[in-house]
């Protein structure tokens, strides 16, 4: 049987032939997404910013940085962890992603998490937090344990705020420590 690594690795090489992307002709690299391809963790940020689009690595710059000093407050260190994103290229000038454009790279985000299969997906921002979730605010439901059937997989599905949020708004840097703080204790329960 493949490995998880070569499914992975299989994926992204189809991926970086795929024409058809809508952000693939305005972005540098693909940001397929990084980290233990064993995971039981997988987070799921929204898209790559500059940094990540030289590197075609997620999560690179001052998002990424929070992002380890959060993980780190749930006693995850980065290398334990699977990261991708909503969107595999760049937006231009780092705007939102359309709805055309999430659903055109959900086909490939559908496969990351089938060949993972995480038993817990933390979302960061409110665009990942839509794939799961709908008719919420991340303000009512960040830090809360959502236990859902998708795609025939049983995942739980903890919604964080977006670290670049937290580097823009001080309550929100602190309600998010609060929620990686609880997220150790999530995790023990869950013995993960
Ligand atoms: N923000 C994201 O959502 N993803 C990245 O990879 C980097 C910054």
């Amino acid at each position: 049987m493949k490995s998880k690594y070569k499914k992975l690795h299989e994926l992204k090489d189809e991926m970086e032939k795929d024409d058809s992307l809508p952000l693939k002709k305005g972005a540098n690299k693909l940001v397929f997404g990084s980290g233990n391809t064993e995971a039981s963790i997988l987070c799921i940020g929204e898209g790559p910013g500059r940094n990540e689009d030289e590197q075609g690595l997620p999560f690179v710059g001052q998002a990424g940085k929070l992002l380890d000093k959060l993980l780190l407050l749930a006693g995850l260190e980065r290398k334990k962890v699977f990261i991708t994103n909503i969107v595999h290229h760049r937006p231009p000038e780092n705007r939102d992603p359309l709805p055309e454009e999430i659903s055109a790279y959900g086909k490939y985000l559908d496969k990351i998490i089938e060949i993972i299969e995480p038993k817990i997906v933390i979302t960061l921002g409110r665009f990942s937090m839509a794939k799961f979730l709908s008719d919420v605010f991340i303000s009512g439901v960040h830090g809360k344990v959502f236990n859902l059937t998708v795609n025939n997989q049983q995942l739980t599905v903890i919604p964080m705020y977006h670290p670049a949020a937290s580097l823009r708004n001080g309550k929100v840097l602190e309600a998010e420590k609060v929620d990686f703080v609880q997220l150790r204790e999530i995790l023990s329960k869950m013995k993960v």
